[in-house]
Parts: structure tokens; sequence; C-alpha cells
């Protein structure tokens, strides 16, 4: 985690850049005593150095002033115990030395700004390094300490722990990277869980064929004609006398002429039978074939067709959308090519489809249909699934992109999460519109055209 900074660009007043500020703890306290202020001045009895005590010195801030070079003048107590220094350790001390050295630099360069005058003060967060070698995250509040002639004196800057809020943010990170890789992988089990279904159906479909192909075997007519040929075997010494006096072998020419015609029909449906059961391993074959090729290519950028994508993304979603009796309709508006990531591209149109169909399926539109839309809109193209299924209840529209909001009773409220990150990370968006319950909804994802000669 980098340092944090901002800084105020107000001028400071006009001062003397050759002014070094060389300071000493009076000249410190004189000015801490703000003589020439209306503010209510100190009890009689109250000595300067009783006064910076009691404000400075037991602030439960860390209190520290420095020269230009950035040596430490003064420090106060909180700021040794901050940093577990011993009593006045501090005057060995540089800011650059206490400093974490990632943080060191961005810290070199507002206090380089704050003494030339650019700036007038400066917020940063950042780590000092403690004399045990341990880290700890501070925010530091600086500004100059300064002559009523407007020359700097000395830096001054007031450190807060915040060792424990930057701890929960690292945790928060932490849960939060978690929950991406659970979407992830959520959406990976989404692609492997639908090329399973698809597969499924496939097969159903090669046992169909594999059983009509034995069926039309085992009833084939081409058994009879070994009754044919034991006949004329049996026969075999006298077959001219045979054929001129059995009643039986006057009807064989007939007969081997109407076997072969229904043996050509047969082979002929056969064949038609062996193409479709041919059909459905390549379909299989290609199905795992392009779950393979997304799951190598995870996190790799190439230049593909959004045409391809989307087919793709349908062939997964197929056999569940022709189960649920649901339409697809393509309007292909325009065919860009995009680089991109293509399995994450994937992961979200699956996950879209997959919703679309599940709507559908809840609805009781009698005529259930998804449209798939791609068209080019300036340097974007959109893909939209368009369903006119149950639709998003205006209430729940803010939820929707919510990490495990669902209302399926066997969902799980990831699709749209991961899907939406997904969409951020390849440099697009995901949005979703509905017209209210029962008239269905639109799933928008929007992703970068490559720019006019470069990539996007
Ligand atoms: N096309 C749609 N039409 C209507 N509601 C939708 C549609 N797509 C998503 N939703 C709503 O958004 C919710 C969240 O969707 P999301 O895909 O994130 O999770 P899910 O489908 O419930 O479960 P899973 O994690 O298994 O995908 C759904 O439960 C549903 O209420
Ligand atoms: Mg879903």
């Amino acid at each position: 985690m980098p340092a944090r900074t901002s800084k105020s660009t107000e001028k400071p007043p006009p001062f003397d850049p050759a002014s070094t500020g060389t300071l000493n703890p009076s000249d410190t306290l004189k000015l801490l005593a703000l003589p020439d202020t209306d503010l209510p001045q100190p009890p009689k009895d109250l000595g300067l150095e009783a006064l910076h005590r009691a404000t400075v010195v037991q602030l439960p801030l860390g209190v520290g002033y420095a020269t230009r070079e950035g040596q430490f003048i003064w420090c106060n107590e909180a700021f040794e115990m901050m940093l577990g220094l011993a009593p006045g350790e501090y005057r060995d001390r540089t800011i650059a030395e206490l400093t974490h050295k990632d943080d060191a630099q961005a810290n070199d360069e507002l206090q380089r700004d704050l003494w030339a005058g650019r700036i007038k003060s400066y917020s940063i967060e950042k780590r000092y390094v403690k004399r045990d070698g341990g880290e700890l995250w501070v925010r530091v509040s600086a500004a100059m300490v300064r002559t009523s002639e407007g020359n700097p004196v000395c830096s001054v800057g007031f450190l807060e722990d915040i060792s424990a809020r930057k701890k929960m943010e690292e945790e928060i990170e932490r849960v939060q990277k978690a929950l991406v890789d659970a979407s992830r992988l959520a959406g990976m089990a989404e692609v492997a869980t639908n090329v399973l279904h698809n597969v499924g159906n496939v097969l159903n479909s090669v046992n169909v064929s594999a059983s009509v192909l034995a069926e039309k075997l085992k009833s084939s007519k081409g058994a009879r004609l070994g009754e044919v040929a034991a006949l004329l075997r049996r026969h075999r010494d006298d077959l001219p006398g045979f054929m001129a006096r059995d009643p039986r072998a006057a009807k064989i020419p007939d007969y081997l002429a109407a076997l072969a015609a229904q043996l050509a029909g047969e082979r002929e449906a056969m064949l038609k039978e062996l193409e479709e059961l041919r059909g459905h391993l390549d379909h299989i074959k290609e199905t795992v074939t392009m779950q393979q090729t997304y799951a190598r290519r995870c996190g790799v950028v190439e230049e593909v067709a959004v045409v391809d994508l989307v087919e793709d993304a349908l062939r997964m979603n197929s056999g569940a959308l022709t189960r649920h009796r649901v339409a697809v309709q393509r309007d292909f508006l325009d065919t860009p090519r995009i680089t991109t990531d293509k399995h994450k591209v994937l992961q979200i149109l699956v996950n879209l489809l997959r919703n679309a169909k599940y709507a559908c399926d809840e609805s009781s539109a009698p005529e259930k249909l998804v449209r798939i839309r791609i068209e080019q809109v300036l340097d974007e193209v959109w893909i939209s699934v368009i369903d006119n299924g149950v639709g998003i209840d205006p209430e729940v529209m803010p939820r929707l992109f919510t990490h495990g909001f669902t209302t399926r009773k066997s969902g799980h409220g990831f699709g749209l999460h991961g899907a939406a990150l997904a969409a951020t990370e390849l440099g697009g968006s995901l949005t979703a519109h509905s017209e209210g319950v029962g008239r269905g909804a639109t799933f928008r994802l929007c992703l970068p055209l490559p720019r006019r000669g470069g990539t996007p």
C-alpha cells in the first residue's frame, strides 16, 4: 500500500528564501507562546516552558520539529514512544532515516515543496521504521513554523498512529480479494457446469442414435437373405433341376430384388443415423475443446470476433435453453473484433445467458425469448442480453450486483458480482435495466474497441 498524500497549495506568506531557519528551543517556545494574538493569555505563573509542556509535550499526538535537512530538533514524548526511541535519541536522526524506504521519496518531495514555499502544508499517510525495525503507519500533518516576517524557522509535523486502521484496510483488501477469487472460481465452475450439462445432453442424443441403430440391425430383413442362401445350398448338386421344378425357386429373383431394395433403404437410414451420431460426437469434442481453450487461455489477451464469443457462450448454454424452450434471437447489428481476455468475456456471457434462461423459466410468458444484440457505439461494443422473463423489482435493483444477492432458491448470488468485476477488469462495464416485475430485463456488457491504429 503506497503512501497517500494531500497538500494545501494555498501560498504561504512571502519569506526570505535565503533563511535557513536554525532553531533553538527557546525560539521555538517563543513562537509557540503566540505572543501577538488575541488568544487568552496564559496565567502569569505559567512560564513559557510550562505552557509548551502543557500543549505540545503532553499531546497524545507525536510532534516533531525538523530543520530544512530533516534533522529533528525536538520531538515530544508521544513521538519517542511511537517510534520506540530512547529520550532525546531523535536528535541523532533525520526524517529520511526514520521513514520507510518506500515512502521516503514522496515525503522528501513534500518537505522540499514545503521549504521552497510551493505549498503551505501537507498531509501524508506513510510508514516510519521503529527502533526495533517494525513498521508504524502514521498520518503526518506538516507545516512550517515561520517568523512574524514569514521566514521559515523549522518544519513541524504532527503524527497520528493509524496502524490499526491500516491493518483493517489490509484485512478488507484481503477479504475482498478472496471474494473476487471465490467469485471467479464460481464463474469458472459455472462454465464447467454448462459444459457438463451440454455434454450430458449430447450424450443423450448419442444414446438415442445408438439404440435406433441397434433396433434397425435387429429388425433388418438382411437376415432373410441367409434363408435363401441355405435353400440354394441344400440344392447345390442339382441347382438347374431345383430352379426348374421347385415353385419356391421361381419366387427367388423377385424376392431378392425386393430384399435388395429394402436393404438399400435400411442402409441409407443407418448411414443417416451414423452421420448424426458422428455429429453428436463432434459436438462433444468441440464443447470439451472449447472449455479447454478457455481454461488454458485464462488471463491471455488476444484479438477475437465478438460474434464468435457470443456463439461460444450460446453453444455452452444451448442444452439448457432448448430444454426450457427458450428461443434465441440474434440481433448482430455490428460484428467488430476486440482485443480482450476471451475467458472473462465468456464467463460474463455464460452467466448472463443462464440468468436470462432462469428469468424466462420462472415467467409465465407463453413465448420465452432471449435476444442477443451486438452493436458498436462510439469506441465501445455493446453486447446486450435481453429477455422477456420475470423482470426486476426496482427495489432490488441497487443490490443486484452485490456479492451474495440472490432471489433464486438454488442461486448463490455470485454470478452478477463476478461478471461485473470481470467487466471492470476488461476496462468495460456491466449494467442492468428492467421496466419492472414481469417486464423482462436487459443486461448490457460494454467493452472497449481497439483504438484506431493501436491497442485499446
Ligand atoms: N435476467 C434476469 N432477470 C431477472 N432477474 C435477474 C436476472 N439476472 C439476475 N437476476 C436477479 O439477480 C440475482 C442475482 O443474480 P446472480 O447471477 O448474481 O446470482 P444467482 O443467479 O441468483 O445465483 P448464481 O450465483 O448461481 O448465479 C438473481 O437471483 C435474480 O434475482
Ligand atoms: Mg446467476
